[in-house]
């Protein structure tokens, strides 16, 4: 029988989410959206590429969550963007309700699975998911880390003309604005960055890096990124499905370690079938600590603004 993954969100996240999976054949899909036809007819359009990609998985869409049922992975992508003239607040308690009634109705329908979640404010997002699923936190995972590292690598392998693969780097912290890559851990084929690169270059380098959603949706103007932070959802839904126990950049939720205690802040997770089965604490140094305590904060300002609101 092959593992079930429910995708919950058909826009550009979601959908491009599901075609990777159907695309490697090993889980079948459903895909669940608000949008009436939305899922279905992407659904659709997906199986019907089965027979050219080599792909027997299933994938069926639906407005509701009767097909969810008994799913290994969900990954909840559902919610809005910012439009203009709405608040990160605004934002931040919308899709707070999008996010709450969703893992309301996935939990219930799997409430053996991994939650993968996706929507921003993404630490705020998954800590809300947390409580919602009255889930073990083990099994309420965040995807921010693994992009953010992407991207840090992707400007580092063409900095220095090497393959991606020879760049080794973690990101930690927050989503985006506050991420803080870890320097001593950065290397190539063993060779500390820093022996390679300038400090200012560097700096410019991570500045990018943390920059690279809002590069993107310059570029798109109506959207933002979908293939990179696809593809990072891949990687832990793959490592949950083979309980890989890989060592990924993950927003899980922190009981202490790094002196941080009730909060979903990005770490280095080790990810197998129970899901976050280990918060991997590196060595920091004070500045990268401070940092990361920095990204904490920013995540309780947000869990704040949510727990008044209700
Ligand atoms: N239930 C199910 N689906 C919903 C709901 C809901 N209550 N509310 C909104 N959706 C759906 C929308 O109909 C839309 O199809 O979520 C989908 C979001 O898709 P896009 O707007 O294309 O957004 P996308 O680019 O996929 O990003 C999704 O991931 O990376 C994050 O910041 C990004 O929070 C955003 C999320």
């Amino acid at each position: 029988m092959r593992n079930k993954v429910t995708v919950v969100g058909a826009g550009n996240v979601g959908a491009t989410t599901a075609q990777r999976i159907f695309d490697k054949g090993y889980a079948d899909i459903v895909l669940v959206d608000i949008v009436d036809g939305l899922p279905q007819g992407k659904a659709l359009d997906m199986l019907e590429s089965g027979p050219i990609v080599g792909s027997d998985a299933q994938v069926v869409g639906s407005n509701t969550y009767e097909e969810t049922a008994n799913s290994d992975v969900v990954v909840v992508t559902s919610g809005i963007a910012r439009r203009p003239g709405m608040s990160r607040d605004d934002l931040l308690l919308t899709n707070m309700k999008i996010v709450s009634s969703v893992v309301g109705e996935t939990a219930k329908y799997s409430p053996n699975s991994v939650h993968i979640i996706v929507t921003n404010p993404l630490d705020a997002m998954a800590q809300q998911s947390l409580k919602v699923s009255g889930f073990p936190s083990e099994r309420v995972i965040g995807m921010a880390g693994i992009l953010d590292t992407a991207r840090y690598r992707t400007f580092l392998s063409q900095e220095l003309n090497v393959s991606v693969d020879s760049v080794a780097a973690y990101v930690l912290g927050g989503h985006g604005d506050t991420m803080v890559p870890v320097v001593e851990s950065t290397n190539v084929a063993g060779t500390p960055v820093s022996q390679l690169i300038s400090p200012s270059r560097l700096e410019e380098i991570v500045q990018r890096a943390r920059d690279g959603g809002a590069e993107i949706v310059n570029y798109l103007k109506t959207g933002s990124a979908y293939y990179a932070p696809s593809a990072s959802i891949v990687q832990m839904i793959e490592a949950v499905l083979f309980d890989k126990k890989e060592i990924l950049p993950c927003t899980a939720y922190l009981q202490g370690q790094y002196g941080i205690d009730g909060l979903y802040v990005g770490v280095p997770v080790k990810v197998g079938a129970g899901g976050a089965e280990q918060i991997i604490e590196l060595s920091l140094s004070k500045e990268e600590l401070s940092e990361l305590k920095k990204s904490a904060e920013a995540v309780e300002e947000l869990v704040d603004v949510m727990a008044n609101s209700e």
